[in-house]
């Protein structure tokens, strides 16, 4: 049988697996290593009473992490995206799926990504498209996945970097009108370039209630888009971007009013609970978890899940956090770099 002729972006989504397993590596180092817990002896609590679940847009999560927008579009990330949906609903975690905007010009795709409902019906699913898609586009991947809530993501440096990428960027009029009109909940959320003070200020001012910071220290879409030139030319751009404790720390003044979720270089439990004590009230995470379904399959991965939930609520024990809004205000230490960093930036933690 002749296969059929993929299209560009079909292939993209591709290479984009290949090349953030290729970049992923089991010993990367990154800012949540600058970040240490004093240890309490004595935390007066037992493991069974500590309750590691958040709220977002009114809705309970069992537990403060989800699976973060990756996969979709092409017949490869459809079975990816079949995985992590069997992955979610034995571990009752959000998914979210990757951009949705190729299955919108291309409807053939769109069960490529609606494939997630057919594995896990009642889980909690968030949508995804790119900044600069309407509003027609937005309420089309909501409708596609059954969605509970949209992502909208911010990726200049990709886009730039990327052979065919954009070089539009006027962004904000259309996301505030998603935002007022779409009828869920929606995130704008970075691809792993963090976020400042003033973006997320732009992103309140417009009625942004929800934001995922995204930050640097994992999947860098930088050295992938560059791979994926002739020329190479960007390679001196792969240190572009703010750190996700970075960003965190720029998030700071804004917690009370705007939910700020985090993903970005997230390895395990341990910087699970690094972002929520500083701040995020959830945590995303894609490379990790696109290298855990790769490699062991999604019935391993989900019981390695099931032991990253478990692992959680000890390791908030051990600390004597009752639950995440505890665990916000327990003591830490900072590296001198991240020290730096909140010095150079007048930011108080
Ligand atoms: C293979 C792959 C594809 C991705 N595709 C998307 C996407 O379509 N939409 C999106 O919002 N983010 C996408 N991301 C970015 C992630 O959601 C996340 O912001 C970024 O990878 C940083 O998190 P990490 O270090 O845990 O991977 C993708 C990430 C990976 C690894």
């Amino acid at each position: 049988m002749v296969k059929p002729k993929q299209s560009i972006q079909s292939h993209r989504k591709d290479e984009h697996v290949f090349l953030a397993e290729k970049f992923r590596h089991d010993d990367t180092t990154n800012d949540f290593d600058g970040i240490r817990f004093i240890h309490q002896s004595l935390p007066e609590i037992a493991v069974a009473d500590v309750d590691i679940s958040t709220d977002f847009a009114g809705t309970n999560w069992a537990s403060p992490f989800y699976i973060n927008g990756m996969t979709g579009g092409s017949q490869q990330t459809k079975k990816i995206n079949a995985q992590l949906a069997q992955v979610a609903q034995i571990t009752n975690l959000p998914m979210a799926t990757g951009s949705q905007s190729v299955a919108i010009k291309d409807p053939s795709l769109a069960d490529t990504f609606s494939v997630i409902r057919e594995f896990n019906p009642h889980g909690f699913v968030l949508a995804n498209i790119g900044a600069g898609n309407d509003l027609r586009v937005a309420k089309q991947a909501v409708a596609m996945t059954q969605a509970n809530a949209l992502e909208i993501h911010v990726n200049t440096p990709q886009e730039i970097v990327m052979p065919e990428g954009e070089q539009d960027f006027y962004w904000l009029d259309e996301i505030a009108n998603i935002v007022a009109n779409v009828g869920v909940p929606v995130i704008v959320k970075e691809v792993g370039f963090g976020m400042s003070v003033d973006t997320i200020a732009q992103l309140k001012q417009i009625g942004v209630k929800y934001i995922d910071v995204s930050g640097r220290g994992g999947t860098n879409f930088v050295t992938i888009e560059n791979e994926r030139r002739h020329d190479k030319a960007y390679a001196y751009l792969a240190d572009w971007g703010q750190s996700t404790v970075e960003s965190l720390f720029e998030s700071r003044a804004f917690q009370n009013d705007v939910n700020i979720l985090a993903s970005g270089g997230i390895r395990n439990p341990l910087d699970i609970i690094k972002a929520l004590r500083l701040g995020a009230s959830a945590v995303g995470i894609s490379g990790q978890f696109l290298h855990m379904v790769l490699k062991e399959g999604p019935t391993q991965m989900a019981e390695n899940l099931l032991t990253w939930q478990a692992q959680i609520q000890a390791i908030m024990a051990m600390l004597g956090a009752r639950d995440i809004q505890a665990l916000q205000s327990v003591p830490i230490i900072l590296s001198p770099e991240l020290r730096h960093y909140l010095n150079e930036r007048h930011i108080t933690i």
